[in-house]
This record gives C-alpha cells, sequence and structure tokens, in this order.
C-alpha cells in the first residue's frame, strides 16, 4: 500500500448555509483520512465547494448581489463548519478559483481534441435543484415533479455540447463489476449496474449563456457556458495541480476515497469516470456512498422547517459528540435519523455513562489508592482484528460499536472485581496491593486502547484519554469528558412534580 493517500469531499452548492448532510460527507472523510494517519500513511484530502450554477446566480439575486459577491459571502460558512468539525483537511477548493476555472477550459479542450465532444440539442426537462437533465421516462415516472426538490422539472429546447459518454459505457461497466473501480457498498454498486443496464448516455454539458450564465465559459464558443457538474466533477483533480503540475496530481491520484451521497452516484460513477477515461486517467479506488440523515423519520426540507444546523449541535454538545453520534447512529452506508432527543439519550448514556464515568472512576482509584500511580502490568491485548476490518470495509459505525463492547466489558469487569472492596483489604490481605494494582493497571491500558480505536472518531476525547492514563501517573483533578446536558430530555435528578 503506497504511503501517499488521497480522500475527497463532494463539494456542496453554497446557495445555502451548510447542513447535516455536509457534516457527514466531511466527517466520514475524516475519519478514514485520521485512521490512515494513525496508521502512519500521509493524507492529502479536499474539501471545497461548488459556486456555480442558476441555482447559485438565482439566491444571490435574491440577497441583491452578483453571484461573485455572493459566493464570497457563502463559502466561509462551510470553512467554518470544517474547522468547527475538527476535520484535518489539507485543500479547500472554490469552483470559481482562476485555477480551477483555467484547468476545466483545458479539460473541455482536451475532451474535444479526442472527439469526446459534439455540438447537439437538448430538447427535454431539467432539474435546477439536482443541476440535473431529466429523460422523458424520469420525469413521467415522476410525475413532472422532481422528488428531491418537490419542485416541476423545467422544460428545455435549446443548442448545447454534448459529452459523448456512451463512448464508455462498456469500460465503465467492466470496471464498476471488476471493482477496478470499486463502489460501496454493494446494493448502491447493483443499482448503479441496474441504471446504465442499457449504456451510459450521451451528456449534455453545455447550455446557452442566455439560460446559463454563472459558470465557465466554453472555450473558442462565448455563447455557450459549461454545465456545472463537468465544471464540479473537474476540481478532484484541479486541485491537486491538473494539468499545470504533473508532478503533484500524479502523486496524488487516483483518489484512494471519494466520499459522496447516494443522490450524486450517477454523476460519480457515470460521467466523472468517462471523463477521466476520456482525459486518459485512472479511475478512483473507492466510491464510498454515504445514505441521507432524516429529521424525526422525514427529509429536511426547508419548507418542512425541520432543518438541523450542524453549528447548533455543536455548539451546544461539542465536536467529538456530533461526530460520534454521525457515525455511530447514523450506518455509514445507510440512511439514519436523527432527533434531539435520540442524541442526548445517546450523549447522556453512551458518552456521559458509558464512557465518561468509566474514564473518571477509574482515574480516581488510581489517586485515591494509589496517590495517583499506574502500576506496571501486562498490557492490554485485545484483539484488534474485528475493529481492523470494520474500518477497511467502511463500516465506521460497526467500528464504534465493537469499542464499545470494550467500553461495556471494562464496566461489567470493574462490576465483577470490585476494586473497592479490595481495597478494604489493604494492610490485611498481604495479596490485596498487587492485586487491586493489577486490575487498575489492566483498566488503564484498557482505556488506552479505547482510546486508539477513538482517535479517528473523537481525537480530542482520545487524546484526552491518553493524557489521563499513558504517562504513568493520573493527574490529581480530571475535568468529566461528557457533563450531562438536558435540554431535550428529562433530567433524572430533577425532582419530580408532585
Ligand atoms: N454540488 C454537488 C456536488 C458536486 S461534487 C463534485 C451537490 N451539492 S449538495 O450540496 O447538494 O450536496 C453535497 C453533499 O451533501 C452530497 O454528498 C449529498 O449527498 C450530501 N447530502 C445532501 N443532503 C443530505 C442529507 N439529508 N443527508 C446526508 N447527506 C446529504 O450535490
Amino acid at each position: 500500500m503506497s504511503k501517499k493517500a488521497y480522500i475527497t469531499t463532494a463539494i456542496p452548492y453554497v446557495n445555502g448555509v451548510p447542513h447535516i448532510g455536509h457534516a457527514l460527507d466531511y466527517t466520514l472523510a475524516d475519519i478514514w483520512a485520521r485512521y490512515q494517519k494513525q496508521n502512519g500513511r500521509e493524507v492529502r484530502f479536499q474539501t471545497g465547494v461548488d459556486e456555480h450554477g442558476n441555482k447559485i446566480a438565482a439566491k444571490a439575486a435574491e440577497n441583491g448581489l452578483d453571484p461573485q459577491s455572493y459566493v464570497d459571502k457563502m463559502h466561509v460558512n462551510f470553512q467554518a463548519l470544517i474547522t468547527s468539525l475538527n476535520v484535518e483537511s489539507t485543500d479547500f477548493i472554490r469552483t470559481t478559483d482562476p485555477h480551477h476555472k483555467g484547468a476545466v477550459q483545458y479539460i473541455w479542450q482536451k475532451l474535444a481534441e479526442a472527439g469526446l465532444i459534439y455540438k447537439g440539442s437538448y430538447e427535454g426537462w431539467y432539474c435546477t435543484g439536482c443541476e440535473n437533465f431529466v429523460t422523458d421516462k424520469e420525469a413521467a415516472e415522476n410525475n413532472g415533479i422532481c422528488p428531491d426538490h418537490q419542485k416541476p422539472y423545467e422544460r428545455l429546447s435549446e443548442e448545447n455540447y454534448y459529452f459523448k459518454a456512451s463512448h464508455f459505457s462498456e469500460q465503465i461497466r467492466e470496471a464498476i463489476e471488476t471493482n477496478k473501480l470499486r463502489i460501496v457498498p454493494e446494493f448502491r454498486k447493483n443499482e448503479f449496474l441496474e441504471l446504465i443496464k442499457d449504456g451510459i448516455k450521451d451528456v449534455s454539458v453545455s447550455r446557452p449563456r442566455k439560460n446559463l450564465s454563472w459558470g465557465v465559459s466554453v472555450p473558442g464558443d462565448e455563447s455557450q457556458v459549461m454545465y456545472v457538474w463537468l465544471d464540479a466533477l473537474s476540481n478532484y483533480i484541479t486541485v491537486l495541480g491538473y494539468p499545470d503540475r504533473p508532478e503533484e496530481w500524479q502523486e496524488y491520484w487516483p483518489a484512494d476515497v471519494q466520499v459522496v451521497g447516494k443522490d450524486i452516484l450517477r454523476f460519480h460513477a457515470g460521467i466523472w469516470p468517462a471523463m477521466l477515461m476520456g482525459l486518459g486517467i485512472s479511475l478512483p479506488k473507492v466510491l464510498l456512498v454515504h445514505g441521507f440523515v432524516t429529521v424525526g423519520g422525514a427529509k429536511m426540507s426547508k419548507s418542512l422547517g425541520n432543518g438541523v444546523g450542524p453549528m447548533e449541535v455543536i455548539n451546544a454538545y461539542g465536536t467529538d459528540a456530533f461526530r460520534y453520534y454521525f457515525s455511530r447512529h447514523v450506518p455509514t452506508q445507510e440512511d439514519g435519523d436523527f432527533t434531539w432527543e435520540k442524541f442526548e439519550n445517546s450523549y447522556n448514556n453512551e458518552l456521559g455513562n458509558d464512557l465518561g464515568n468509566l474514564v473518571q472512576r477509574v482515574a480516581s482509584m488510581i489517586q485515591r489508592y494509589q496517590a495517583g500511580v499506574i502500576g506496571d502490568a501486562p498490557q492490554a491485548e485485545h484483539d484488534m482484528g474485528p475493529y481492523r476490518e470494520a474500518m477497511a470495509e467502511f463500516e465506521f459505525n460497526k467500528a464504534l460499536d465493537i469499542t464499545w463492547n470494550t467500553v461495556r466489558a471494562l464496566n461489567q469487569y470493574l462490576e465483577n472485581v470490585k476494586p473497592w472492596m479490595i481495597a478494604k483489604q489493604l494492610g490485611k490481605d498481604p495479596d490485596a496491593e498487587s492485586h487491586l494494582a493489577e486490575v487498575l493497571a489492566h483498566s488503564a491500558s484498557t482505556l488506552s486502547q479505547i482510546a486508539d480505536f477513538l482517535t479517528p472518531f473523537m481525537p480530542s476525547t482520545a487524546e484526552k484519554i491518553h493524557q489521563i492514563f499513558d504517562t504513568g501517573v493520573v493527574p490529581s483533578t480530571i475535568e468529566p469528558l461528557f457533563p450531562k446536558i438536558y435540554l431535550h430530555t428529562q433530567d433524572p435528578r430533577a425532582p419530580k412534580a408532585e
């Protein structure tokens, strides 16, 4: 395995403030990146924003701004979220960056020179929400309304350029079937193969400027502007310095993992590989497809007013609690649900009781009985296999389940062994001292291993646990890791109403 690794996230549209879906993309990618770093790899980690297209131009106009001023203002919200999530990305690309725009024009020219771009006309449907051309069949199946955006499709009839993606149909199918381009999970791979069973269709890759003004101009034809997806997908290589810094981009490409939501798999498994093949560039190794987060079982939507801002959650419970919930209770490869109650219960019970109290308990016993000194004892040796396997299979929620089995087993062990009872025998039973030291050293070393497991998921918590148990002497005061919070659930300590 190469020492260098490259992971990417989808670049969100900046026509609103970041939501939980965006945070999920960043968090999953960061978990993978941190795990690789823990294992000695050097990780390049792209994030960024998608700033072109009608959807953004319309929002800018609504806000009385020109599109550039609007995106200049909006993109910082995404950078702020990345920082608040403690995501260690190395790059943040904006599709309005001059380098990116020039590189996209170069990509267009290369595809055109290879005979893969031709002029045509498009007569059909379009969803601005998805920035997607929709076939008559799909429009009819959905009764003319986009199920994701609940808006009627627009009817388009216009001149544009097409990209001959169909030329690569067979090669793409083969790459996916043989896992040269691995789609995780398997059921998403099968869904996509079913979608392309009649072949991949050519895609319209430009629109007349009068219908799409906010985007990159088609080289040699000022009357046409590039389709946002051609522009956006290119970011994964332009951010590395394609085409003008070959040494740099070739050092990291092909990407080891590209994290995308289920709604945009079709672009990443269809047009994107076709573009790369047209440019003679290798395909990414893995597309990790995550599901959608619902809120109380319903799709998040502005009209339902049930959107939850990631910052609201982080400000109330902290970054690690956010990362924990969305990597354990939203299964990595499936849909998951958020409610404030579920979140708070998991925070108080799993983080507060199971883990936080355990750390506190072990540390204070070492304080009380051994003046803070962790004695020597054989290191706890847990089987890392199942955890590693879950991480390798991108089942991050399972890796956390396994971690929690260790947390609960240690709680159970303490309940069974009762070190506080052994302490009562100190000075009476000659073996009590060494027995107690052994129990506590074993507990400290297990917690240290738990911290290793938690490092990719809850980096600050893992570091705190390491600081407590890894120096040989437990600090005299330890702040609770997860103080109880009752904003949405009943505080069991509160006096009961008569
Ligand atoms: N701009 C495109 C992506 C271009 S990538 C070259 C786009 N943007 S988006 O803002 O609509 O979505 C960004 C990411 O957020 C996608 O991975 C998408 O799947 C994810 N999510 C959007 N809503 C979501 C949920 N409700 N839940 C989980 N993730 C979801 O598509």
